[in-house]
């Protein structure tokens, strides 16, 4: 092992978007030797593609709201599905992480008497969401990437991990290469915390960068941890569809949260008729009532209508506009219209800047005169590894994880601006349990012959003769995900989307890339291919076994929710070669949260979530 560049630390944290920078700050704030990996430049994380906002109970808009508010909203979101003690920790924590990011210098846009501002957004029953324009997840990591870096962690840029190294059952270490140079690069840790983010390039439509092939959870299965409800995968309604070059890049939900309008080819306002029954009393049912909305929240007046239809959850939105296109509706480019250039354009142009430069300069429509058009794009995965509550642990000892690549805490569907909160709330617990894990935990110790088997299976691509582009197996992968495993799901889509992923599998052992380590884009995704496939077959082999429809998994061959599905989990972990899925109960709520829930849930008032 001489023979590779090593490292020592105490925690090892593995990505650096929200999560990860927040677990590293805390690490090391708590005086454990703390070294941060990220696979890209530092900063560049899809923590930024949150844009429209970070949801915390502040009330500084709406008076009422309070945590047991934010946590209903969250369990309801959710269906129910989310670790209630996960759900807790983050609607009675998120308050104090935003106030403690402003007091690192995070800049956020004021109400009149100068508290931070706050947006509605969908599923949330108050105006909940503190932002910066539509600029909030770049402000956080901005802000993050300060404090952290004067704290004087030690980052890694540019550098991919590919394997966990262990100890007996312990998580050691880790393993990876410079991305630049090719060389390998060995990683000595008491305590991981894996927080590499999503799924996304599983899919071609994507809201995605190239970073997100679901290493951390591939990483931690192959370790032995437990992933958990992978089959709930979510396609934000609204990203560009025009033109190809840009399709799925994120338009943000802040858009509808400050009245932006959805409408087909016909010109119909089409949210209307998807609210489903048990929520139209808490959505406008008429263009003048959701007008009423509008007003009254830029006059910054108590609103005395109910919210607009666009403002329902992000899955129902997602399925009305992939079925007004199915059906022959759609836009030109095959979305949907969404519309804000109704409002004075100086107020489009303040709230959402990002937006107007995105679609002037990658699009060439001016946001402020012309609708534009949307459609559904993979932007998040609720799945990922089974961690603690409290101390973010997985089941695997000294491995911890925070972030999109955890479980738990979105349930069935996450409600826009939770993840920001999630990556700081989670990220500081997981810096919190991993450092105080090491300092009881003996020197790691990494064995030569691991460290040997990550090098060979990482050489192994150059080592192929005439094998298949990793492009060509990355491609038929996205075509058979979105087409078999995407919005809408049925049994035998999903039992050919298996076979496919187990062909997949068959081609990308014989990949091979040609040249040498030095910087190498074809290598890099021959390495990917491992974790994509591996978590589509996580995805496809979850969604198989859930015969119910329930938040962002839809199914066509049972349209509703099972009762009996909402008491368990979808847990998987490696047996072997196999992939093992069980159900796993859910954990008890205690009486008195679900009394929170249900008081929550009587209360009526205008703009109630759904
Ligand atoms: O639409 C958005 O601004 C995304 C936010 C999120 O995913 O939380």
């Amino acid at each position: 092992m001489d023979k590779y560049e090593t490292h020592d630390c105490d925690v090892l944290v593995i990505g650096a978007g929200g999560a990860g920078l927040r677990a590293a700050i805390e690490s090391s704030a708590l005086g454990a030797k703390t070294a941060l990996v990220c696979k890209s430049l530092l900063g560049k994380a899809h923590t930024v593609m949150a844009e429209g906002g970070i949801a915390a109970a502040l009330a500084n808009v709406d008076a009422e709201d309070d945590w047991r508010v934010h946590f209903h909203d969250t369990m309801a979101g959710g269906k129910m599905l989310n670790h209630w003690r996960m759900a807790e920790l983050h609607a009675k924590e998120a308050p104090d992480r935003v106030y403690e990011l402003e007091k690192w210098g995070a800049v956020f846009d004021r109400t009149k008497d100068g508290r931070i501002l706050q947006r509605a957004f969908g599923g949330h029953r108050y105006k909940r969401l503190s932002h910066v324009g539509d600029r909030t997840g770049l402000e956080l990591i901005r802000t993050l990437q300060d404090k952290g870096v004067h704290q004087g962690i030690e980052v890694f840029m540019e550098c991919t991990v590919t394997r966990l190294l262990k100890d007996g059952d312990r998580v050691t270490g880790a393993f990876g290469y410079w991305r630049e140079s090719g060389r390998f690069v060995v990683f000595r840790a008491k305590a991981v915390v894996l927080a590499t983010g999503g799924i996304g390039k599983a899919y071609k439509i994507t809201s995605n960068s190239w970073e997100y092939t679901g290493d951390g959870h591939a990483m931690a299965y192959l370790a032995g941890a437990e992933l958990i409800d992978m089959e709930f995968v979510q396609f934000h309604p609204t990203g560009m569809v025009w033109p190809p070059g840009v399709r799925g890049l994120l338009v943000t939900e802040a858009v509808r949260g400050e009245g932006g309008i959805l409408r087909n080819s016909k010109g119909e306002r089409f949210m209307f008729k998807y609210i489903p029954d048990a929520n139209k009393k808490d959505f406008a049912d008429s263009e003048d009532e959701a007008k009423r909305w509008v007003e009254e929240s830029i006059a910054g007046r108590k609103p005395t209508a109910r919210r607009p239809p666009e403002l329902s959850t992000r899955d129902n939105v997602a399925r009305a506009i992939y079925t007004e296109v199915k059906e022959g509706r759609g836009s030109p480019h095959g979305g949907a219209f969404l519309d804000i250039s109704y409002q004075p354009a100086e107020r489009v142009k303040s709230k959402l800047p990002s937006m107007y430069h995105q679609f002037m300069e990658l699009a060439d429509v001016d946001i402020t005169k012309t609708p534009m058009e949307v459609g559904p794009t993979c932007h998040y995965i609720m799945g990922g590894v089974r961690v603690d509550p409290d101390t973010a642990a997985s089941t695997v000892a000294g491995l911890f994880a925070a972030g999109e690549c955890t479980g738990g805490m979105h349930g069935a569907n996450r409600l826009g601006g939770n993840s920001l909160s999630d990556l700081v709330v989670f990220g500081k617990r997981s810096g919190e349990g991993a450092a105080r894990y090491a300092k009881q935990a003996p020197a790691p110790k990494v064995d030569d012959r691991s460290v040997e088997e990550a090098a060979a299976e990482a050489n192994a691509p150059f080592n192929r003769d005439k094998g298949e582009s990793p492009y060509d197996i990355q491609r038929d992968l996205q075509d058979s995900m979105g087409a078999l495993i995407g919005i809408f799901r049925t049994e035998s889509d999903m039992i050919e989307g298996i076979k496919r992923i187990e062909e997949l599998k068959n081609r990308a052992a014989v990949a091979s890339v040609e040249g040498s380590r030095m910087y190498n884009p074809g290598w890099h995704l021959a390495l990917d291919l491992r974790n994509l496939l591996l978590v589509s077959e996580a995805i496809a082999r979850s969604a198989l076994i859930r015969k119910e429809s329930r938040g962002a998994h839809s199914r066509l061959d049972f349209p509703k929710p099972d009762p009996e599905f909402g008491k368990v989990n979808t847990a998987i972990r490696a047996k072997g070669v196999e992939m093992e899925v069980r159900q796993m109960p859910l954990p008890g709520i205690p009486a008195e949260l679900k009394k929170v829930y249900d008081d929550v849930e009587q209360m009526k008032m205008p703009g109630k979530a759904g």
